[in-house]
């Protein structure tokens, strides 16, 4: 692609924040998380299948449009940002957050993911569904005269799992076009130029939608009258039942995971946590897909029998109404509780969202081979000794 270029080893990363965990997918200390609503950047997770492409000539950079639409075009940054700008406060979550509790149960495959697979952004940008509609595809529009249906994003990264082909994924077309959904072509996170780790310099960011969709340095948009058959769609992020191994796995017989499920995590405690007796402050994070608000966070110190609600908030000093319309929908909201701890016990959150979806009691239920989409309570074990807490 003109401009941009994937390279294909490691040499030239960009240098990160020496409190991520890992070196190329990197997650913060899950203290970091609730310190702040917005996630900063250099916080913020990041999740690569391949080393982070090189922009070497910004002024070359455009993206394609191709596929079953009447006008194929390139659109270059500068085409884009005369658009209408949208600022969208979104949570983006790795469908493998929290995969780590889960292979402690059976082995999973994939990266080993804390809580802290997660993070909420302001993404500033195109809505897609105004590009589209410049191409000719009107709002809301399910299917193109030519038979399209569906919007795939292409990147420039080359990832082994495409066998050396750059990362790509799809998301239908009614979902594109329709301007409440908040799908942007994005050229900021939080008030500042994209950085190369987060997808410099145009990405997708598909709110309340598995991570794996918002495709970052996009090379090109195409509209299909299939859903992307690349790897990440098709070999990867779906969710199976625990009966299913690696050597029974059929993966045509399950759908591309979209939406996320609710969601919620403890950050102020790890997950054996040295406690004084006395009031200690629980902290953390809940969150669902499909732009659900959330409506209740409790928590409990006796294994589910007694709960106590927790207070959640967005903005500080504004307060949080789930579905309300001062609210941002697809964001997460931060709770708090405070306990008393006179006995070492485990400490349990769960989220409800505004559809009563709750987060399932036990992790065992909801295993699967790829370690996608633990949402099972959240538990973290507190024992009585010395602690600054
Ligand atoms: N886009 C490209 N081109 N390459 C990738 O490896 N990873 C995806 C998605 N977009 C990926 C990508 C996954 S799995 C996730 S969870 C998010 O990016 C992570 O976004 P972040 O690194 O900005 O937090």
């Amino acid at each position: 692609m003109p401009g941009v270029r994937g390279p294909s080893e490691y040499s030239q990363e960009p240098s990160r924040d020496p409190s991520l965990k890992e070196p190329f997918n990197a997650e913060p200390p899950r203290s970091a998380l609730v310190s702040s609503y917005v996630t900063p950047v250099h916080l913020f997770y990041k999740r690569n299948h391949g080393p982070i492409p090189i922009v070497d000539h910004i002024e070359n950079y455009s993206v394609s449009f191709t596929g079953l639409i009447d006008n194929q075009t390139k659109l270059s940054i500068k085409d884009i940002r005369p658009l209408p700008k949208y600022n969208v406060t979104a949570t983006l979550q790795c469908a493998g957050n929290r995969r780590t509790a889960m292979s402690k149960v059976r082995n999973v495959r994939g990266v080993g993911w804390d809580v802290s697979a997660i993070g909420n952004g302001v993404w500033s940008g195109a809505k897609l569904a105004d590009v589209l509609e410049l191409l000719g595809i009107p709002k809301l529009t399910s299917s193109t005269v030519l038979g399209g249906r569906h919007v795939e994003f292409v990147s420039v990264d080359r990832c082994k799992e495409e066998n050396g082909g750059p990362y790509k994924a799809s998301i239908p077309l009614s979902q594109a076009t329709n301007p409440d959904a908040d799908v942007l072509l994005a050229y900021e996170m939080n008030g500042e130029i994209l950085n190369r780790d987060h997808g410099f310099p145009l990405r997708v960011v598909v709110p309340g939608v598995i991570g794996a969709r918002s495709v970052k340095w996009l090379d090109s948009i195409n509209v299909l009258a299939e859903e992307c058959q690349g790897f990440f769609m098709q070999k990867d992020y779906k969710m199976f039942p625990p009966s299913v191994n690696w050597e029974n796995i059929n993966w045509s017989s399950r759908r591309p995971q979209m939406d996320f499920p609710v969601q919620s995590a403890i950050c102020s405690l790890e997950d054996v946590q040295m406690v004084k007796p006395g009031k200690v402050s629980i902290k953390g994070y809940a969150v669902s897909g499909g732009g659900r608000g959330i409506e209740r966070v409790d928590i409990s110190m006796d294994g589910g029998k007694s709960w106590v609600e927790a207070s959640r908030t967005q903005k500080p000093g504004k307060h949080y109404i789930s579905e309300h319309s001062s609210s941002d929908k697809w964001a997460w909201v931060l709770f708090e509780a405070t306990v008393d701890v006179s006995q070492s016990t485990e400490v349990i959150a769960k989220a409800v969202d505004s559809a009563a979806n709750v987060q399932p009691e036990n992790v065992e239920s909801v295993w699967n081979l790829r370690g996608v989409l633990n949402t099972s309570w959240h538990r973290v074990l507190l024992r009585l000794g010395h602690s600054n807490l």
